[in-house]
């Protein structure tokens, strides 16, 4: 539905020099999916988003929505923003004080050019409200609504216009935290169920994960990895990725050769055996992830056939609730493991790690 290609948007300082922005963005979003741009503050997602809205002028790139081209540098097209059929919600949605609810809503239909009949705006802007959950407030003034609220209005507003394209940047980062949590399904079950094609910007990862089909992960404005949430939560490509998605323990190793399909690998925790994605020459120096719910800790002999087996100390350990957070020494090295809270070992205790080979993730040096 939507492709990018080499998108290119700098921004330059006050004597012409390139200061930022976005560099080579390219991805497609395929029609009633939704598809996350994350990454730290600055790393250029806004920028990215602008440009698909035409808010921002790209200096290379193109852009298509279906079988329409709305921005492209060699062929010298550049479609105004409100001619794109765009919908975009952003993080300080500007709902209108002065209106009530459907007022709200209404307004963008009401300030087009060939404006609807009366009816016809009432029923697209009443569908609307319905599909956010607030039909039954059409009549409530606007600053009467909750923060959850505004923040379903600024979208209802968003699809009056029936977007081909829905761009959304950090709609939820106002509102507290558990209004978020809610507000973050409300929101996948809307995109879900009206089938909307959906770019959404956010700094959240655990908010990526839960909502996208996709999700392209930034930094300095390139796009470091594409991949469904389980891709790159398990299999992240770069340090940066492990690192900004959830926690991990970085283990660097140098390959000592193989052993059927699987390399191994000797680390400062003893010898490893990797599921092998590329094969590094023996002597290759290498990086690994694991994640901390992948350190399988057990007070026994550890039962998992053909995992690695180490052996270490507690050092401390944190309990979160559902789950118990431990740090284990392995010969001198301290590693987060993330275990079930009926796990009973004192700090000081000696405990068995067993590790499966395939979650033990080589990382791209960079
Ligand atoms: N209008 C602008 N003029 C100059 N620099 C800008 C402008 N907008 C953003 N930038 C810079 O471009 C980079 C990317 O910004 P932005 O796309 O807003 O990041 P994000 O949305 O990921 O936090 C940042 O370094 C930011 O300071
Ligand atoms: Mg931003």
């Amino acid at each position: 539905m939507l492709s990018v290609e080499k998108l290119t948007t700098i921004y330059r300082d006050g004597s012409g020099k390139q200061v930022a922005g976005a560099h080579d963005v390219e991805f497609s979003v395929p029609t009633g999916q939704l598809f996350t741009l994350l990454g730290p503050s600055g790393c250029g997602k806004t920028t990215t988003l602008r440009s698909i809205a035409g808010l921002e002028r790209p200096s290379a790139g193109t852009i298509r929505a279906g079988n329409r081209m709305v921005y492209s540098s060699d062929m010298n097209v550049f479609v105004p923003p409100n001619q794109r059929q765009f919908g975009m919600v952003f993080q300080s949605y500007a709902i209108w004080p002065h209106m009530n609810v459907f007022e709200n809503a209404a307004f963008p239909l009401q300030m087009r050019r060939n404006r609807p009949a009366a009816t016809e705006i009432r029923n697209k802007v009443m569908a609307c409200l319905e599909a956010v959950s607030l039909d039954h407030l059409a009549e409530r003034e606007a600053t009467k609504l909750s923060g959850g609220q505004q923040q379903r209005l600024a979208l209802a507003r968003a699809l009056v216009m029936e977007p081909q394209l829905l761009l959304l940047d950090e709609p939820l980062s106002n509102l507290d935290a558990k209004l978020r949590d809610k507000m973050r399904f409300e929101l996948k079950r809307t995109q879900r169920d009206l089938g909307l094609t959906t770019i959404y910007v956010t700094h959240d990862q655990s908010e990526a994960l839960a909502l996208s089909h996709e999700i392209a992960v930034m930094n300095q404005g390139r796009i470091v990895q594409i991949g469904s949430p389980r891709d790159i939560y398990e299999r992240p490509a770069t340090s940066f990725v492990a690192d900004f998605i959830g926690s991990t323990n970085f283990i660097d190793g140098t390959v000592r050769g193989m052993s059927g399909e699987e390399l191994v690998v000797d680390t400062s925790i003893g010898q490893l055996r990797v599921e092998a994605r590329s094969r590094p020459a023996p002597g290759a120096s290498i990086s690994l992830s694991i994640r901390p719910e992948d350190l399988h800790l057990s007070e026994g002999a550890p039962t998992e056939q053909g995992f690695n087996r180490l052996s270490g100390v507690v050092e401390a350990k944190v309990f979160l609730g559902e789950v118990l957070d431990f740090r284990v020494e392995i010969n001198g090295v301290s590693l987060l493991a993330r275990a079930h809270p009926s796990l009973r070992t004192h700090v000081g205790e000696g405990i068995n790690i067993a590790i499966d080979p395939a979650k033990c993730t080589m990382l791209a040096t960079q």
